[in-house]
């Protein structure tokens, strides 16, 4: 990867640093999360159906949820800034493939993905940037591949900075994401939002999207 600008590099430094004790937080659950493996499972299902390349999970941290992907039936490989949480899912998961890279600069052909799912991983990206971070995933998919995003979602106010434990984070107005997704070329096939479970602080915005 060239240098990277200053707030990628804090956010590199600061998964780097937590990667060993949120792999072991993260590992298992999705086991108490029906709503999330039910959206992932749809996801999977269009995905699959669509048939249009490989999928990539970016800002997969440690590779749970790229296994879980691969557990769905898709060709599915991970893609994470820090260097510490790609030896983390390689070794958990010798399987599959894991690169390091920036989801927003990605070393890949225009039209190369049938499938993308950012789970909980533009949340530290700054507002502004957003429509950069849709414009190269919209560029990496193929004509009707698919778009998962994971967020925290905004409950009526606006996009709200918080104190993420690991590093700033984002909450989102699912409207708003929904509508530069939009803008970068996306179609909206659903959404699911749920609220926060035992030991979760804010509810979860999912947005299915499909690349037109
Ligand atoms: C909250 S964690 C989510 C990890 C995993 N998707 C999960 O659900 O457990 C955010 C992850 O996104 C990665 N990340 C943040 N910005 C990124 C970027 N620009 N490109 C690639 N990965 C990024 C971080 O390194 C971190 O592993």
């Amino acid at each position: 990867m060239t240098e990277l600008p200053p707030h990628l590099s804090a956010t590199t430094d600061a998964y780097d640093a937590i990667a060993v004790r949120y792999a072991d937080l993260v590992r298992d659950h999705l086991d108490a999360l029906p709503l999330d493996r039910a959206i992932l499972a749809a996801f999977a299902e269009l995905a699959r159906t669509a048939d249009a390349g490989p999928v990539a999970e970016l800002g997969c941290g440690p590779g749970y949820l790229t296994a879980h992907l691969r557990g769905l039936g898709l060709d599915a490989f991970g893609v994470d800034l820090s260097p510490v949480m790609i030896g983390l899912a390689r070794a958990a998961y010798p399987d599959l493939r894991f690169d390091v890279g920036s989801m927003d600069a990605l070393d890949m052909a225009d039209g190369r993905l049938g499938g993308i799912v950012s789970w909980y991983s533009v949340i530290h990206a700054p507002p502004r940037e957003l429509p950069s971070y849709l414009a190269e995933f919209r560029r990496v998919l193929a004509v009707d591949g698919t778009l998962l995003l994971g967020f925290f979602e905004s409950e009526g106010g606006p996009v709200t900075a918080f104190d993420h434990k690991v590093t700033t984070a984002y909450r989102w107005p699912v409207d708003d994401l929904a509508g530069l997704a939009g803008e970068a070329g996306f179609v909206e096939v659903g959404r699911m939002l749920r609220e926060p479970g035992e030991g979760e602080r804010f509810r979860r915005g999912h947005l299915l999207m499909r690349a037109r």
